[in-house]
């Protein structure tokens, strides 16, 4: 019956269905090794297993060809695990084995239907590349022998992180879920400031995931416009341009990913009313100087104890500013995280709210009601993301 098992490993390997194997449930309770996932990838153009062998304090990562890595499997499972977990485009076989090495096979409707990137890992440690990088070297961040400068290996890590972070939502997003070619991606990125994080999701997602895509970037200040786009056409990145402009005021017919990072107080709101008036199916932004509700905070309730000091009250009115917006998204149809997208080290400007449109229905009753009774709560008049959406039906 375990042959069955070790057929369809080598099956999905080499029809490029493979998507994850993990080995688990050690036989030793005190092996140092606690699980190992395996993938499929690509190397010059071979068809290979990559082993990463968690370890309770390090992970290895080890590639081998498909017939090797199998033998490999076959001894990890009467060696040191007693589980694996097989997941497919195709379907998902559970390989369950005991101390009498009594084995169950059990095969389920496929997990994960996304077609397996195979150079996966390469993307994952570098997305993009710093050398003979242009908008990097005109942007300051590295230096002509394409080298990160001293003071700006945060900024480096901001963009990485940033990047990752695009990624996996458009992983979890139906273009990709859906294994359709993505064509003519329309990104709006309002705000784009010095265009650091614009240029590199453009690299990013031109260059390394291959996808087609378009990106603009809005900015109110007319001599960054005119920098960006001298950068962007030196770096040949065709379809990226800047736009002098302001987001409130700003024209698109489509919006395909709404994106706005540290556009200072109300301007979120405004991004965030753009990207749910043109259906976006994702809006990202990442919110600052949340000014709007702080004017408003009225306690007359056990609260106004607390927020009697200045610093606490600030941080609750980023935290009502934020958790409103991110209320109103869900009452907008669209699947809501917020979260801290790179640490407080780096940048205090570090909260993500982002959005992903799972339904048109706006059935938003129950939500707008929680809104209501917090901004009461508190003494709120009004959110400007709400003012804003008001003369929509919802
Ligand atoms: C703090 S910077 C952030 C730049 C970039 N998004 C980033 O995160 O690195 C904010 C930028 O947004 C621009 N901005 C602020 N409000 C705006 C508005 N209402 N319309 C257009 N641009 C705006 C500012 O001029 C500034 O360049």
């Amino acid at each position: 019956m375990i042959n069955v098992f070790f057929d369809k490993v080598e099956f999905f390997a080499n029809n490029k269905e493979l998507i994850k194997l993990i080995i688990s449930n050690k036989r030793d309770k005190k092996s140092d090794l606690k699980k190992v996932i395996i993938k499929l990838i690509e190397l010059k153009t071979e068809l290979k297993l990559s082993f990463a062998y968690n370890h309770n304090t390090k992970d290895i990562t080890k590639n081998f060809g498909i017939n090797e890595g199998i033998i490999l499997i076959q001894n990890l499972l009467k060696t040191d695990f007693f589980n694996a977990d097989l997941f497919s485009t195709n379907e998902t076989v559970q390989l369950i084995s005991n101390k009498n090495n009594k084995v169950k096979i059990k095969t389920t409707e496929p997990t994960f239907k996304a077609i397996p990137k195979l150079n996966h890992d390469r993307i994952k440690k570098q997305r993009i590349f710093t050398q003979n990088n242009i908008y990097l070297q005109e942007l300051g961040i590295i230096s002509q022998n394409g080298k990160i400068k001293k003071d700006k290996h945060d900024k480096f890590r901001q963009i990485n992180k940033y990047l990752e972070t695009i990624e996996s939502l458009l992983q979890e997003s139906y273009w990709f879920t859906s294994g359709k070619p993505v064509t003519n991606l329309r990104i709006v990125d309002m705000g784009s400031g010095k265009g650091y994080l614009t240029f590199a999701l453009y690299d990013f997602l031109t260059n390394s995931l291959n996808l087609d895509v378009e990106i603009i970037g809005v900015e109110f200040r007319q001599e960054l416009v005119d920098k960006c786009n001298v950068i962007a056409k030196k770096s040949g990145f065709k379809n990226l341009k800047f736009e002098q402009g302001t987001i409130e005021k700003s024209e698109f017919k489509r919006i395909d990913i709404l994106i706005a990072l540290h556009a200072c107080d109300t301007a979120t709101d405004d991004a965030i009313y753009k990207g749910i008036t043109h259906n976006s199916e994702l809006i990202i932004v990442a919110p600052c100087c949340q000014k709007q509700i702080r004017k408003q905070l009225n306690l007359t309730n056990e609260m106004a104890a607390i927020l009697k000091f200045g610093i606490l009250k600030e941080r609750q009115a980023e935290l009502l500013t934020d958790g409103i917006r991110a209320l109103i998204l869900e009452a907008y149809g669209y699947k809501t995280k917020v979260f801290e997208f790179i640490s407080t080290e780096h940048t205090p400007k570090n909260v993500m709210v982002t959005g992903t449109k799972i339904s048109q229905k706006k059935n938003n009753s129950e939500i707008l009601e929680k809104i209501n009774s917090i901004k009461s709560f508190y003494g709120i008049e009004y959110h400007y993301l709400e003012k804003l959406l008001n003369n929509l039906s919802v």
